[in-house]
């Protein structure tokens, strides 16, 4: 081989480069990026023209990027990168509730409230009910487990998307179960809403015929002593977007039931039982 790029053996030249202490893991990951790169733009034999389109849509995302806006996570979640990364790194066991993106609108420290209370603050939406337990493998409730919630509001906006509207904390909270591992919380029927498409990957959306709508959710991180964190949602089932979901979220298994009640003061109510690993 010669120490010369050729298009013949591009990659093993660019490989060949490496230096001998590097970290094994980091030689892996690179020599195969490096592989794939050459490969995929083989494959599409690639215009100049093409690539600087490829460098400035790039450049666009880290530009629009700050501390409220993340727009290398949206890219990688409308590619299905971020759903593919968690089914990988985050295989659990049999009947342990699955887990699905993050998504961007997690505030750390949201208030610790008393079962049963009100995360709902600007009085907007359909009130709902959520309730169920938090389980070991066994099926044995989990004592002192923390469910960290947050969902949008009934405009379909987180309330950090919108801080001037919004009363701080909005559709948030956390609740932690006693010994009968139980939850209760009252909120709102989330709404389905549209992924911040105002920047390069709307763009990159709307130029692939795609929508940037999620079905309505609510988001939950659970968490107890001993067992694996959990980073999931429950879907509203019946949503319109349940299967076109922009970030690829949606799993049979996270589809929560919804009711409509009759005979009390939250007009619907939605029963979910979380089952966490062990750690
Ligand atoms: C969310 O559900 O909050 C979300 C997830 C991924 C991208 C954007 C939003
Ligand atoms: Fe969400």
């Amino acid at each position: 081989m010669t120490r010369y790029f050729t298009e013949a053996a591009s990659a093993e030249t660019v490989n060949s480069r490496m230096g001998p202490d590097v970290d094994p893991r980091l030689a892996e990951v690179m020599t195969s990026l490096v592989k794939h790169l050459h490969a995929f733009t083989e494959d599409v034999r690639l215009t100049t023209a093409e690539w600087n389109l490829a460098i400035d849509f790039l450049t666009r995302t880290g530009q629009i990027c700050s501390v409220e806006r993340q727009e290398f996570i949206l890219l990688s979640d409308v590619l299905g990168l971020s759903m593919l990364v968690d089914a990988i790194d985050h295989r659990r066991p049999t009947g342990a509730t699955e887990s699905t993106v993050f998504g961007p609108f997690h505030v750390d420290g949201a208030p610790v409230l008393p079962m049963g209370a009100d995360i709902c603050l600007d009085g907007k939406g359909e009130s709902c009910q959520f309730e169920g337990r938090v389980l070991d493998l066994q099926g044995r409730p989990l004592e002192g487990a923390c469910l960290d919630v947050w969902s949008d509001n009934a405009d379909g906006f987180y309330d950090v998307q919108q801080p001037d509207l919004q009363p701080t904390w909005n559709n948030r909270g956390r609740f932690i179960t006693g010994d009968d591992g139980r939850y209760r919380f009252r909120g709102i029927k989330p709404t389905s809403y549209p992924i911040p498409d105002d920047g390069p990957v709307g763009q990159m959306l709307s130029r692939l015929g795609r929508h940037p709508y999620r079905p309505a959710h609510m988001h939950f991180l659970v968490t107890a002593p001993g067992h694996r964190e959990l980073v999931t949602h429950t879907f509203v089932g019946g949503d319109v977007y349940l299967e076109s979901d922009a970030v690829f979220g949606v799993k049979e298994s996270l589809i929560a039931p919804f009711e409509r009640r009759e005979d009390a003061d939250a007009q619907w109510r939605s029963t979910y039982d979380f089952v966490l690993a062990p750690a």
